[in-house]
């Protein structure tokens, strides 16, 4: 495990809704949320009291789910669980195993995906199954893909954005393009533009997804701690 100089990243949610990603967020008191479409994460400051929990209930409305991301703050008894997932969250070392080049395979047939991909980057990661992605998910960061023939056989993209750090995100590729090294070089793609603007890369993945894992390890990511995801019902 390592664990340097990234406090912002204990609070990703909630430091990027402060910050970057302010246009993209609605906020009550000191509770704050994104947009709807553009991502479900919610966020408290750290030891809500009972009021900035009414806060961000008031900000959702009754009955809907408050994506908490990886907070661990509990909130009070009459909001119900609605999903626990165990995780881990993974910064990029600059560093890669067996002697390949780390996230820096080349970016051949790398394109921009615009505004006008979104119903086939919904579309793959319906397939693929990155973990969540909505309609404005895409106005977080640049998203990046690999076409087959025209078509959108693979995605990544840029979507927490905590001082100083970049999230990598969505990274799938079609079932039937899988191993051909798409992943790959998506990431490396994402790796080689956050640091050249001074950023460094962080990710997240379900423990339960170990392809994934290790094949962001290959890429120099090392893990900077579990976490957990979970959300609750507003009352
Ligand atoms: C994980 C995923 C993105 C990899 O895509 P990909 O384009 O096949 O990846 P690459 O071809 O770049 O694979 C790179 C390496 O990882 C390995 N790898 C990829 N997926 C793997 C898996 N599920 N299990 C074990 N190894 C895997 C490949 O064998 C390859 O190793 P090699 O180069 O030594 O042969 C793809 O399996 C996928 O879309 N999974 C579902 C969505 C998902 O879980 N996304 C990650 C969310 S955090």
């Amino acid at each position: 495990m390592v664990n340097r100089g990234a406090a912002a990243l204990d609070d990703p949610v909630g430091a990027s809704l402060l910050g970057h990603h302010a246009h993209l967020a609605r906020r009550l008191g000191r509770a704050a949320a994104y947009l709807p479409g553009v991502a479900t994460f919610a966020a408290v400051t750290a030891g809500p009291d009972a009021s900035e929990w009414a806060d961000l209930g008031r900000l959702l409305g009754r009955g809907q789910v408050a994506d908490m991301f990886s907070s661990p703050a509990t909130p009070p008894p009459d909001w119900e669980p609605v999903f626990v997932l165990e995780g881990r969250q993974m910064i990029w070392s600059g560093g890669g195993r067996s002697g390949r080049p780390s996230a820096g395979t080349g970016t051949t047939g790398v394109v921009e995906l615009g505004a006008d991909s979104v119903p086939e980057m919904l579309g793959l990661v319906g397939r693929a199954r990155p973990g969540p992605f909505w309609p404005r998910t895409r106005e977080l960061g640049t998203y990046l893909g690999v076409r087959d023939h025209g078509r959108l056989v693979a995605m990544a993209g840029e979507r927490l954005r905590p001082p100083g750090w970049t999230e990598i995100s969505a990274v799938c590729t079609a079932p039937e393009a899988r191993g051909r090294g798409h992943a790959a070089r998506l990431v490396g793609a994402l790796v080689a533009r956050i640091t050249a603007r001074g950023e460094r890369p962080f990710l997240h993945v379900a423990e339960a997804n170990s392809g994934a894992i290790a094949l962001y390890e290959r890429l120099g990511f090392e893990t900077r701690k579990q976490v957990t995801f979970r959300g609750f019902r507003t009352p």
